[in-house]
């Protein structure tokens, strides 16, 4: 097969962090088309030699699953080429189009891993080059927009010029292994379906936690901060697939039709109620390991007075059959004890208990990690089956352990490259819809007005610490803790 797959913004940290390793995993686990290029554009002016030289400087500072060889990186770099073009202007789409020369068949996909700014732009240039025919496809990296109006801008813009079967919205929380793993527990067995509701489920955690603060990326959080970076994306993703209904087929439209009923049934939060459900915190100064790191504030460039949130904790609820009245908790920070992806599925206490029980609030518990490792576990309570006086006839918690490096060893795809190779292959069911996002986007929008008018800052948190004290009362309300407080 004919294949090309453009990076616009080529030179830029995603590009060489996630994207260029995702086609290298790719090509080198036999997934990246025989016939197929890697080409990629940016400003910075330099030919394919120093592109390729460069890119495995950047390469040898990355951690490989397996080891990196510069044999296999040659072989790869031998469909790599670099033009530099600078998209704001528009004679660029015309060289665009001389310089991949595609074939009338050849399927081109553009990845826009530019300033989202520039989005609109570059979809209209391209289609004036005749860019955008049936078998050419974008990719869109998040942020797309900021709020409501400005997503619907681009998804508008962009839907002039491309059909959405040909846009490829990415949330790179989709491509992760335990985010598969969960889709195949709830889908794929039988056991889960008849307890996956309210009448065994007492409320869900998702947690979504950095140990890194904003590193060099300061001009960009100040405009994004938690909510729009993390909560309106990959928060709300991952909570769509612990409610979404079981969909018909594995189709694209199907899953994702499936997600956005749970987002449209996500209960709008009011404003006499952002108080009581909506956290939001602001890291200080701390200590993290044994590392003392600086204040959000005295980050580069944040502002000295900045208020934007590095934390937010929600209280959410889906008001549908199966979910009516079961707390969904949602956190996510940067600045945080350890980097950390988890869903927990709480369930309910047995209705008479008949043994002592180790603690007030041990319960069954389904903990689907997706970071640092990807495992599932089953906490069960079991007969302490030790002599220690103290145990005797007692229930204790114990883990039924999954760990799927162990099961699958390094064979696992990692997540840009399992989208990227979804990409290739044109399926779009781990890519998120205009009308899921417009949704998501929906139900943050009263979230940004309050905050937009609230006299009060985000509420300090050290960093280090597990966000402010108002993000356990949250829970506390409730009788729930988070997991690191049980
Ligand atoms: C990105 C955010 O989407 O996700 C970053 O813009 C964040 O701020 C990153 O650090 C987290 O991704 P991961 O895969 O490292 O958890």
């Amino acid at each position: 097969m004919k294949f090309s797959i453009v990076f616009l913004g080529g030179t830029g940290d995603l590009a060489w962090r996630k994207l260029m390793p995702a086609m290298f995993e790719a090509y080198r686990h036999g997934a990246f088309p025989e016939m197929g290029r890697v080409l990629a554009s940016a400003r910075e002016n330099m030919d394919t030699a120093s592109y390729r030289q460069w890119l495995w400087d950047k390469f040898q500072t990355l951690t490989w699953g397996e080891p990196l060889e510069k044999a296999v990186f040659d072989a790869f770099a031998q469909a790599v080429e670099y033009k530099p073009l600078d998209l704001s202007s528009p004679d660029t789409y015309q060289q665009l189009s001389d310089w991949i020369h595609a074939d009338p068949s050849e399927s081109v996909v553009f990845y826009l891993a530019t300033a989202p700014s520039l989005f609109i732009r570059v979809c209209e240039g391209l289609a004036a080059a005749g860019l955008n025919k049936p078998h050419m496809r974008v990719v869109l990296e998040k942020p797309l927009g900021k709020d409501l109006q400005t997503a619907r801008e681009i998804n508008h813009a962009v839907s002039q010029h491309f059909s959405e079967k040909q846009i490829f919205r990415i949330d790179h929380y989709l491509g992760k292994q335990s985010v598969q793993n969960l889709m195949a527990l709830r889908f794929g067995n039988t056991i889960f379906e008849p307890v996956w509701r309210r009448e065994s489920i007492s409320h869900v955690q998702i947690t979504l936690s950095e140990d890194l603060g904003v590193e060099a990326r300061g001009a960009y959080y100040e405009q994004a901060g938690a909510l729009r970076d993390m909560v309106q994306n990959h928060l709300l993703q991952l909570l769509c697939i612990v409610a979404m209904e079981p969909p018909a087929s594995d189709d694209a439209d199907a899953i994702r039709d499936e997600k956005l009923k749970v987002l449209r049934c996500l209960r709008p939060i009011a404003p006499h109620e952002m108080n009581q459900l909506v956290v939001r915190g602001q890291y200080r100064a701390g200590v993290i390991g044994t590392q003392a790191v600086p204040a959000y504030v005295d980050e580069k460039n944040v502002a000295p007075d900045s208020r934007t949130e590095t934390f937010v904790a929600i209280r959410a609820e889906i008001d549908n059959w199966r979910w009516a009245g079961v707390p969904f908790f949602l956190r996510t920070g940067k600045r945080m004890p350890q980097r950390g992806a988890e869903i927990v599925i709480n369930f309910r206490p047995v209705p008479h208990p008949i043994f002592a029980m180790p603690l007030a609030n041990a319960t069954n518990r389904l903990v689907i990690r997706l970071q640092p490792e990807d495992t599932i576990e089953m906490h069960l309570l079991s007969k302490a089956s030790n002599r220690s006086k103290a145990e005797q006839g007692r229930l204790v918690p114990v883990r039924l352990d999954l760990d799927f490096r162990e099961a699958f060893g390094k064979q696992m795809i990692e997540g840009y490259e399992r989208l990227l190779r979804k990409v290739i292959a044109g399926r779009l069911d781990l890519f998120v819809r205009f009308d899921e996002q417009e949704a998501a986007w929906k139900w943050v929008a009263p979230i940004q007005q309050s905050w937009a008018c609230d006299p009060m800052p985000p509420r300090p948190y050290s960093a280090g610490s597990w966000g402010p004290a108002a993000a356990s009362t949250l829970t506390a309300r409730e009788n729930f803790s988070w997991p690191e407080d049980q």
